[in-house]
């Protein structure tokens, strides 16, 4: 299966987040992904589930939203109305995550648990029949356009061993480049999140720098 690529619109202009969804589509993105923060699990803040709704009509593919929030439960069902097609809750944002995925799956949503790099890839093991995707944290949470943890690359190689089988994705969040996306591939990645290395250069009126960039990452690949 080829590694999917998901533009974190992070990196968008917070102006005009519909257009750029369209745009990092018709430029051949897989998913988009969501980063919402909220100034307490992380230390910035972003959107909430008004901005999911509102960008859900701009989007075709996968809406993939990642909470960088605590506490999670309470704003569950708020993303899954905003139509989230997947909800990935942090393992560190309190003490019942086995409770928090099971409300993701109740609330009809794909279900995803992120580690952040102080986390081992053992956490997961109690959680794994119940997800349908990990995200492996490859800087601390909180900004785009940070270095790639290079030691996350052995968290990555871990649960490609505890996968085994199972229909899970890994997918890489944070300093994902033409560099580090080979790195991850490598490791087992299957869906890797880029903000900075996939809006650089380019903007609404000038897409084709969207495309560039992601079919860069793809051909690093190879
Ligand atoms: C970091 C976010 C990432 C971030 C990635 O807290 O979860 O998705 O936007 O940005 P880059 O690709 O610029 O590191
Ligand atoms: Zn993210």
């Amino acid at each position: 299966m080829a590694v999917k690529i998901a533009p974190s619109i992070l990196s968008a202009d917070f102006a005009d987040f519909g257009a750029e969804c369209r745009a990092i589509e018709a430029q051949g993105a897989d998913w988009v992904h969501v980063d919402v923060m909220d100034g307490h699990f992380v230390p910035n803040l972003t959107f909430g589930p008004a901005l999911c709704a509102a960008i859900r009509p701009h989007i075709k593919t996968v809406m993939d939203v990642h909470l960088m929030i605590a506490p999670v439960d309470p704003y569950i069902q708020a993303f899954a109305d905003a139509g989230a097609d997947i909800i990935t809750a942090h393992i560190e944002a309190g003490p019942h995550i086995h409770r928090t995925l099971q409300s993701i799956r109740a609330a009809g949503c794909k279900v995803g648990v992120a580690i952040n790099p102080g986390t081992p890839a053992v956490a997961v093991a109690p959680l794994i029949d119940m997800i349908d995707l990990v995200n492996v944290m490859t800087v601390n949470p909180g900004f785009g356009g940070q270095k790639f943890i290079q030691s996350q690359l052995n968290t990555i190689r871990d649960l490609r061993t505890m996968i085994g089988d199972r229909p899970i994705l890994i997918e890489i969040d944070g300093g994902v480049d033409t560099i580090t996306a080979p790195q991850c591939a490598a490791a087992g990645a299957d869906v890797l999140v880029a903000g900075s290395a996939v809006f650089k250069g380019g903007s609404v009126d000038q897409p084709e720098m969207y495309g560039a960039n992601i079919q860069a990452l793809r051909d690093s690949i190879g």
